[in-house]
């Protein structure tokens, strides 16, 4: 047996375990709850999905396939396009995936990613008979060390009847030591969770499972799919630049010191060019408190503007996977993974205080955000964990360029088309345009900031139209609407691919 191998098996009996992935998937019974490692492309099961889609020439067979969030081509992509999925949750984020969803061939669950755990633990999702996790290794003491997420990991491991795991030994062993496992007992009779400080670490340095459960083990050497990060171009760099200004003012008016809060940032170009826009700032001592580590987190803590950063996944570059897995040991006291249940807690986030950073598709003039139903019917990716951080964060932020579709749609509504995001949730709403700042304004106080600083001049009387027809028609009621008209933009959109008025809803 390859000595590497050899050493990344702690306990003994578990060599022989050992087996191919195709004989791994043969184990997965037709109609199992699946629930697989992976968060944002990281730490992914990868042979045995693929070898489950070669399976799927020969058989048919359907799984429901958990995750902790969107996972690299294997699963969202072949294994969606094998028809192998009946349902999947809790997020995705895949053209060929949502593709299937929208065409009602995959039934699709999209949940806040901090409330999985529960699911499990109350048995609506599962049960689960299988775990499929990838590790780097196996501990002499039991302990499965996750590799570059952790996600779902440690709830699926606890609650599955069997445990397939991929040992991939493309990673380097010195993740051990990045991961802390700290999984919340039953409800009811659970501590508060003992985290005070984003740089603590409150669990375990892996999973712990009865090693019994463990079926097989499949050897793998398939890296990470590389985050596919676009490069700001000259609105995403205005958006960044604003919010930076904004933090400015903040700290002018005595709310924040540079030290910020902790920073949770979606993944995106926005998100990337804010963090990027720190480097050469006078913000320091920085923390992050997020979801997923891009290659931004790990510039700044070369740049030693960021002290700690704390997530669930790393997701990176090809050219950074080289930088940060190369030279781990440098990042090793600077960073920690940790299941997603508590990097998304609403407990941990409200008592951090967080400045969260996530994209809307549209917002409507009063506040409200929807972040994943194109006009109202067709996902786009899912809710993912934005919705953990808005309704908790200190101060929750949205981006979004105020149109899209080449000038087509506005993302400034009259309503929006699907509520994510109530306006009880949103402060801060930043396009290309401008940035609107809601915190204690009532709803009518807000339309002028939305509609004159983020909409599109193009749309802007267009929505000053909607918004004065609405009071004179139903009086200056607290949230006036034209309910028969608002959402005859979408319709619009629908009908004849635009949301400009020109083009009367027929
Ligand atoms: N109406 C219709 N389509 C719209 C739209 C709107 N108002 N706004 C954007 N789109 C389309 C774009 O045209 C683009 O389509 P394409 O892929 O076919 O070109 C797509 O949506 C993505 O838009 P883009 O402007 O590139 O934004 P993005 O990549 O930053 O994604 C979200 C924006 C909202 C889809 C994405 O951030 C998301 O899924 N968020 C929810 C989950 C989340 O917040 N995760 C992080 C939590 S921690």
């Amino acid at each position: 047996m390859n000595s590497i191998i050899e050493k990344r098996i702690g306990i003994p009996q578990l060599k022989e375990r050992i087996v191919s992935a195709e004989e791994a998937a043969a184990l997965i019974p037709d109609g199992a709850v699946v629930g697989m490692s992976g968060f944002t492309r990281a730490g992914d099961a990868k042979v045995v999905p693929m070898a489950l889609v070669e399976r799927a020439k020969k058989e048919q067979f359907k799984i429901d396939v958990y995750t902790g969030a969107s996972l690299g081509p294997e699963v969202d992509h072949y294994l969606a396009e094998a028809g192998v999925i009946r349902k999947r949750g809790p997020y995705q984020g895949e053209r060929a995936m949502r593709n299937l969803i929208n065409k009602g061939d995959i039934l699709y669950v999209d949940a806040h990613l901090s409330h999985n755990a529960e699911l499990v633990r109350q048995g609506i999702i599962g049960p689960i008979q299988y775990a499929i996790i990838e590790v780097c290794a196996i501990t002499e003491d039991g302990l499965l060390i996750p590799t570059t997420s952790v996600g779902n990991a440690p709830i699926f491991a606890q609650y599955a009847e069997n445990i397939i795991l991929e040992l991939n030994i493309s990673h380097p062993e010195t993740l051990i030591g990045i991961h802390d496992i700290y999984v919340p007992g039953p409800q009811g009779e659970r501590e508060p969770i003992p985290l005070t400080n984003a740089n603590q670490r409150i669990g375990e340095k892996g999973i712990r499972v009865n090693p019994e459960k463990i079926k097989a083990i499949v050897i793998s050497e398939e890296p990470d799919a590389p985050s596919l990060i676009v490069d700001p171009d000259e609105e995403t760099q205005r958006m960044a630049n604003l919010l930076l200004d904004f933090f400015r003012s903040e700290i002018k008016a005595g709310r924040l010191t540079n030290q910020l809060m902790p920073i949770q940032s979606g993944v995106g170009s926005v998100a990337n060019a804010v963090l990027d826009g720190f480097k050469e700032s006078e913000f320091e001592n920085l923390q992050v408190y997020s979801e997923c580590l891009q290659d931004a987190v790990f510039n700044l803590i070369d740049a030693g503007k960021v002290n700690f950063a704390s997530a669930t996944s790393i997701t990176l570059t090809a050219e950074a996977q080289q930088k940060v897995y190369g030279n781990i040991e440098k990042y090793i006291d600077k960073i920690c993974l940790r299941p997603q249940e508590i990097s998304n807690h609403p407990e941990i986030v409200r008592r951090l205080g967080l400045i969260s950073i996530n994209a809307a598709l549209e917002v409507d003039i009063y506040g409200n955000v929807n972040s994943t139903h194109v006009a109202g019917t067709k996902m786009m990716n899912g809710i993912g964990g934005s919705g953990d951080f808005a309704r908790n964060a200190r101060l929750t932020i949205f981006v979004t360029k105020s149109y899209a579709k080449g000038g087509a749609v506005s993302s400034i509504v009259p309503m929006v088309s699907h509520h994510d995001h109530t306006e009880h949730d949103v402060d801060i709403i930043v396009t290309e345009q401008g940035i609107a700042d809601l915190r204690g304004l009532a709803p009518k106080e807000r339309v002028p900031l939305i509609i004159e600083n983020c909409a599109h001049p193009d749309f802007k009387d267009q929505l000053w139209d909607y918004y004065h027809r609405a009071v004179e028609k139903y009086g200056n009621v607290q949230t006036p609407h034209i309910l028969e008209e608002a959402l005859s933009w979408h319709v619009n959109l629908l009908k004849n691919n635009t949301m400009k008025k020109e083009v009367e809803v027929k």
